[in-house]
């Protein structure tokens, strides 16, 4: 394959990762979500090779891999997965229409970190070989193959807020996501004199996929028993947490407690965008705050790292919201910090998070930006 980088590719692809404000673990049940592309990306370049192979390079790993069109089968190494998955998804959908390429990767996202390298990887991919064979994939079946990939190759049955975003976002906005019907909104994301500040914790513990796939079932289990009673809901987050509080004594506490989650969780983010609309920026960080106090008691993804870094933020007068962000057990939080007041509140918290766990806090600033596109 041609690793020479004066070689002129066919289609250049830039693709973002994505942060969440708020709307954590919604997505799967229904709910709303308030995601947005970020300025961090992968960058695909994609060149047809007139065979039957497809041959990829990661940069970041300095290291390549073959895939056999006429054999598409699951690799033992993750990331492979993502890439095998799409080719397979979009097979299903328009066969015949991928042929031989040599592809190489290069990426400035960090990796398990809650900002979803995953979906920007898969949906590069999608909107890489959509452009490349002129395939006519829509907007949304590139977002759909992505999703699948993820689910049947890598084995995590994520909701569809990450591809969704890594394919939607907008420059400066914020996309308000009703994930049962797909309606979205570009909310302007101004937040005057506070800007976004993501903490890596640069820890991903390994429950992270395991424990997903269980917290989707725990909410399929929640819902079926409301379903004796309301059999007209379909999602967990059409329901609402008065109606959860009737099955108190009905559901076990743990399925409870998830049930409940996701109904408050769902309310939080229409409410906290109101809070946006309006200017109030303090309103907009207290819903995080309760956002994260959720995730960590009802709903248990958070863990103590990114406990640490929530709790540090409060009594800091500059700090109107922070939250764990993504799946959990790790990765980033998300903190809203007055814009005089950023380097103060990094050179604070970083020693104290490498005192207390002896592990290096990256700090990484944010702009918001424009989705997955050929450059
Ligand atoms: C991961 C999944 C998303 C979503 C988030 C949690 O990023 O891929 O679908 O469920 O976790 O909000």
């Amino acid at each position: 394959m041609n690793m020479n980088p004066k070689k002129k590719y066919d289609v250049i692809i830039e693709s973002p990762g994505r942060i969440n404000l708020i709307g954590e673990h919604v997505d799967y049940s229904g709910g709303h979500v308030l995601p947005a592309a970020i300025d961090k990306k992968i960058t695909l370049s994609f060149t047809k090779n007139n065979t039957k192979t497809c041959t990829v390079y990661s940069e970041n790993f300095k290291n390549h891999f073959d895939i056999k069109l006429d054999n598409l089968k699951r690799s033992d190494v993750e990331w492979h997965n993502y890439i095998i998955g799409v080719i397979f998804h979009i097979n299903v959908l328009k066969p015949d229409t991928i042929k031989g390429f040599d592809c190489t990767i290069h990426s400035n996202l960090p990796l398990g970190s809650g900002v979803s390298s995953s979906a920007a990887l898969e949906c590069g991919v999608a909107k890489g070989l959509n452009e490349l064979f002129d395939i006519g994939l829509t907007d949304l079946e590139i977002i759909t193959v992505s999703k699948d990939a993820e689910h049947t190759f890598v084995g995590t049955k994520c909701g569809i807020m990450d591809q969704f975003a890594v394919v939607k976002g907008s420059k400066n906005h914020l996309l308000l996501l009703n994930c049962e019907t797909l309606d979205h909104q570009l909310i302007p994301a101004d937040f005057g004199d506070y800007r976004i500040i993501l903490l890596n914790t640069n820890v991903s513990h390994n429950l992270a996929t395991s424990e997903y796939n269980v917290r989707r079932d725990e909410c399929n289990t929640a819902l079926e028993a409301i379903n004796k009673k309301y059999p007209q809901y379909t999602l967990l987050a059409q329901v609402t947490p008065e109606i959860i509080q009737e099955f108190k004594n009905i559901l076990p506490q743990k399925i409870f407690n998830r049930a409940l989650y996701i109904t408050k969780e769902n309310r939080r983010t229409l409410y906290a965008v109101e809070c946006l609309k309006n200017k109030d920026i303090k309103g907009f960080g207290e819903w995080l705050y309760k956002s994260h106090r959720g995730l960590t008691s009802l709903f248990e993804v958070s863990c103590d790292e990114l406990d640490f870094l929530v709790d540090f933020t409060h009594g800091l007068n500059y700090v109107v919201g922070a939250r764990m962000m993504g799946g959990g057990f790790g990765g980033c939080t998300i903190n809203i910090i007055h814009k005089d007041s950023c380097d103060e509140f990094i050179n604070s918290i970083s020693p104290a998070y490498l005192e207390k766990f002896n592990i290096n806090l990256t700090p990484i600033t944010v702009a918001i930006s424009n989705g997955v596109s050929k450059i």
